[in-house]
């Protein structure tokens, strides 16, 4: 099984392709490769994601500008690589249901684009995410569970799914399908729910939050991006579908009041609102712990002082005029489900 020590070796000097590699988690998977030894080619059309996300690893990294759903032909990094990590898509759920076509273009057809210029028998992993899962019918949901495609976003990942298996096996690509569940931390933006409580509270001084009771299953960001690097790591997870998330079911209300004690104690306010989107989600990664020896190391407390202590510096550099000028994308904010 590669486990970490083991994992340095392999990584060293590897050609690697991180596809979203200026989003959120493209980012922060980029930079646990960079501190690997890979060679990271990063590919973004910025329309999401900005530069200042690669900001620390801008001199390690080859950056390469493109649009997986435009006309321009792949770049050769793509055909080059040993391992190809997909993450670009639109992906925010809001937006997905805003733009439909949009969210086809750049989900599925974006990702065959992708797969096609991937090189024979190379190591592909793909995200996906656990909203393809639809309701829960049993919980911890594990990878058996059935997919059910409850609005564009999660059909366009189901068939971003689809299109990579058939391409694998034409293709000989070696390839994993990681089934996402809510991820957090600093470079997090847009209403998803972790820093929409975050902004309200620094904003207003109060959290006031839809419905308390609701679950979700959160994995720190750099939880998540070690997860990745130790799926591409070997072989045990390739042609498999793996879910990735902590574990842990966290209610929206206990959330809030994590949150609102780490601002010092700010009110909570229940609006008691309907619930919409599941109404509880928790993953079983227990396919992910075996294969590859991976566990969540920041717990939630831990990862979301980091993540508020983010979000203040970024309200300071705002406040700052001598620190503005990093290329920032238009629809870096529009909201959805996470
Ligand atoms: N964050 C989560 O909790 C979560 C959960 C499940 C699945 N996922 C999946 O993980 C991946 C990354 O998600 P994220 O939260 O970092 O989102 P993000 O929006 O921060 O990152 C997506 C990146 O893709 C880029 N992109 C979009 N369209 C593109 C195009 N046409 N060409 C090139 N680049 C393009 C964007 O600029 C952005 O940098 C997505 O595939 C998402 O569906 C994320």
């Amino acid at each position: 099984m590669p486990v970490a020590a083991e994992t340095n070796k392999l990584w060293t000097r590897r050609r690697a392709v991180v596809t979203g590699a200026a989003g959120f988690l493209g980012s922060h998977l980029v930079e646990a490769l960079v501190a690997e030894g890979a060679r990271v080619a990063a590919v973004d059309n910025l329309s999401a994601g900005t530069a200042a996300n690669l900001e620390a690893v801008r001199d390690d990294i080859d950056w390469v500008e493109w649009d997986i759903a435009g006309d321009s032909p792949a770049p050769a990094a793509l055909g080059e690589a040993e391992v190809v990590f997909h993450l670009a898509a639109l992906a925010n759920p809001a937006a997905c249901r805003q733009d439909p076509r949009r969210a086809w273009r750049v989900n599925v057809e974006g990702t065959r684009r992708v797969l096609e210029a991937c090189r024979v028998g190379s190591r592909v992993v793909f995200l996906s995410g656990a909203l393809t899962y639809g309701e829960p019918l049993a919980l911890p949901m594990d990878e058996l569970h059935p997919q059910q495609a409850r609005d564009p976003y999660s059909l366009t990942k189901i068939a971003g799914e689809s299109l990579g298996w058939l391409e694998a096996a034409a293709r000989g690509l070696r390839l994993t399908v990681v089934r996402n569940f809510s991820t957090y931390g600093p470079r997090q933006v847009g209403d998803y729910v972790v820093p929409s409580l975050i902004r309200q509270g620094l904003d207003t001084g109060r959290l006031r939050v839809r419905n308390r009771q609701p679950t979700r299953d959160f994995t720190y960001v750099a939880d998540t991006a070690a997860a990745l690097v130790e799926v591409a790591a070997g072989d045990a997870l390739s042609g498999e579908v793996v879910n990735l998330g902590s574990g842990a079911e966290t209610s929206i209300g206990e959330l809030a009041d994590q949150v609102a004690a780490l601002l010092g104690g700010l009110p909570v306010e229940d609006l008691r609102e309907p619930v919409t989107g599941s109404l509880r989600q928790r993953c079983r990664n227990s396919k992910l712990c075996q294969a590859t020896g991976w566990r969540p190391r920041v717990n939630l407390h831990d990862g979301l002082a980091r993540t508020i202590a983010w979000h203040e510096r970024q309200a300071a550099l705002a406040a700052a005029p001598a620190a503005k000028g990093f290329r920032e994308s238009p629809t870096a904010t529009t909201g959805g489900a996470r």
